[in-house]
């Protein structure tokens, strides 16, 4: 297609609006970016405009580009100006507010961005018939067919919406809970801001809830709900106890029933029984809270690497987890042990560990030996946790052994640190399997698992891929072999952050 020069481009880049002006305008509003309109507004007009809204704390950008969330026109004539505006950034449009000139002048009127309302917006307009519609980029209900780095442009939404389902986890209604993550994984892989509700209109899993909540924090910048929860004893008791490793919602449960509210009085309530993992969680609590950062994630997955070494000169210890997906933090280290003889990963994990016992690192170790067999598969239901060799750890990480020191308190000169780390050892010719479960993160999982079912009758997990039509396994050395089987692009680790 030809297309025609794309003068505000061009002349921008010469001739900037305000080459003359010095920029000593202080910004008051960091969310917002506007881009003002050349046709029909004219060029002294535009300047004007631009010194206005930057004297009011506003950000006017001169050039359209991917950043800009606001555009402002005085051509109220829609097919034209979409036609400009497609040619100049086609890539940002599902994102942007496009706007008449009022909106700009309610907000100089009033000091700051008002709300963008359905008067304000210059809409698409639709194709006529005939006409070739323009190329619409769906989102798919799918994670593992969205690509989602960790540069999320929708925060203040997915944090709140983090908040109201970890509410419904606690109080053990799982529908809702899901309802709330799954809108979630769908706003963090998206390019662009969402700035008002009309730009969600053709996205998948966003039910009317979540749309509820999305509106208060357009309009409002907050949501009330989110911040009675947040003020909620339940919600607080409930998110205090299950920050303990060991301690999950059922336990927080009958701990708050009992009307019991901090630690302390857990820790001297004599009728409370902790169990290992529990003590060992309140002992370490400190440490294992505090986020693992990478190089304290590449340090230990050498130091697992050298126990295994020990043993089983022909071994791999690979790191995976969210450090896999380019996570800088992480609550713990994932490791997948492997073995070239085949049997031998079920028996390794129990001398790796006794190896870092003897090193005096060993703070904690709950083992699970395999339970995997294959005659066992395919497995129709599927299981949170998978059948194969397991450690859960807490490991002493000395300071000199990290690159760049520790990620400790300030003030702690202990020169070491506790970490959760977690070992599984799967079976040479499962690792493929494995790797894919344990990258995460668990929304993509979950929708990789649901995709094989319902989109290609097929049974996923962390041990096998199985065809029903075709009453087969199949069999994968790579993730890119498992993606192929489902026919399913590749996507990369650092693209699964869903
Ligand atoms: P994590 O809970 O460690 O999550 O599980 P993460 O993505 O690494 O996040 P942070 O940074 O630690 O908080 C990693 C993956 O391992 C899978 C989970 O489903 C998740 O996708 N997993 C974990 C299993 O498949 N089986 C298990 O027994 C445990
Ligand atoms: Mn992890």
């Amino acid at each position: 297609m030809f297309h025609t020069p794309i003068l505000p481009f061009a002349r921008k880049r010469s001739i900037p609006v305000d080459a003359s002006v010095p920029r000593h305008d202080v910004v008051k509003f960091m969310d917002v970016r506007l881009y003002l309109v050349e046709r029909k507004m004219g060029r002294s007009r535009r300047n004007f405009l631009t010194q206005l809204a930057r004297s009011k704390g506003f950000i006017v950008d001169d050039i359209l580009s991917d950043d800009v969330t606001h555009v402002v026109s005085e051509d109220s004539q829609a097919s034209s100006l979409w036609k400009w505006l497609k040619e100049c950034a086609p890539k940002n449009l599902p994102g942007v507010n496009v706007l008449d000139i009022s909106w700009f002048t309610d907000s100089m009127k009033e000091g700051r961005p008002v709300a963008v309302e359905t008067k304000h917006l210059i809409q698409e307009p639709l194709p006529t018939e005939g006409s070739p519609s323009p190329p619409v980029a769906t989102v798919s209900q799918y994670a593992c067919q969205r690509r989602t780095t960790l540069e999320n442009h929708n925060q203040k939404f997915t944090d709140a919406f983090e908040v109201l389902a970890e509410n419904y986890e606690f109080n053990n209604m799982d529908g809702q809970c899901l309802a709330f993550r799954r809108a979630a994984s769908v706003l963090k892989c998206l390019p662009w801001v969402v700035w008002c509700l009309g730009a969600t209109q053709d996205l998948p899993c966003l039910g009317q809830h979540t749309k509820e909540v999305m509106e208060e924090l357009l309009q409002c910048g907050r949501s009330f709900e989110v911040e009675e929860l947040l003020s909620d004893e339940r919600y607080q008791t409930f998110k205090l106890f299950t920050s303990v490793f060991g301690v999950g919602p059922k336990t927080a449960e009958k701990w708050f029933c009992r009307g019991l509210r901090s630690f302390n009085d857990i820790l001297t309530d004599p009728s409370i029984h902790l169990n290992r993992m529990q003590q060992s969680g309140f002992l370490h609590y400190g440490d294992i809270s505090r986020a693992v950062s990478k190089a304290e994630a590449v340090s230990l997955r050498s130091i697992i690497d050298e126990a295994v070494h020990a043993i089983a000169p022909a071994a791999a210890v690979a790191l995976t987890g969210g450090f896999c997906r380019g996570k800088e933090f992480g609550h713990d280290v994932d490791l997948i042990v492997t073995t070239p003889e085949l049997g031998m990963e079920e028996s390794l994990l129990p001398y790796v560990t006794d190896e870092l016992k003897k090193q005096g690192i060993l703070l904690y170790c709950d083992y699970q030996a395999s339970t995997f067999d294959m005659r066992k598969l395919p497995n129709h239901h599927f299981e949170a946790m998978d059948h194969f060799s397991k450690c859960f750890l807490i490991l002493r990480l000395e300071g000199s052994q990290v690159e760049g020191g520790l990620h400790c308190a300030e003030g702690d000169s202990r020169g070491w640190r506790a970490v959760r780390v977690d070992l599984v050892s799967p079976p040479m010719d499962r690792y493929a399997f494995a790797l894919l479960g344990w990258t995460g993160s668990r929304q993509f999982e979950r929708d990789l698992r649901k995709f094989a079912r319902k989109e290609r009758g097929m049974l996923l997990d962390n041990h096998a891929l199985y065809d029903k039509k075709k009453k087969q396994f199949l069999e994968a050395s790579t993730e890119k072999d498992i993606f192929a089987h489902l026919g399913l692009e590749y996507m990369e680790p650092w693209q699964r952050n869903a």
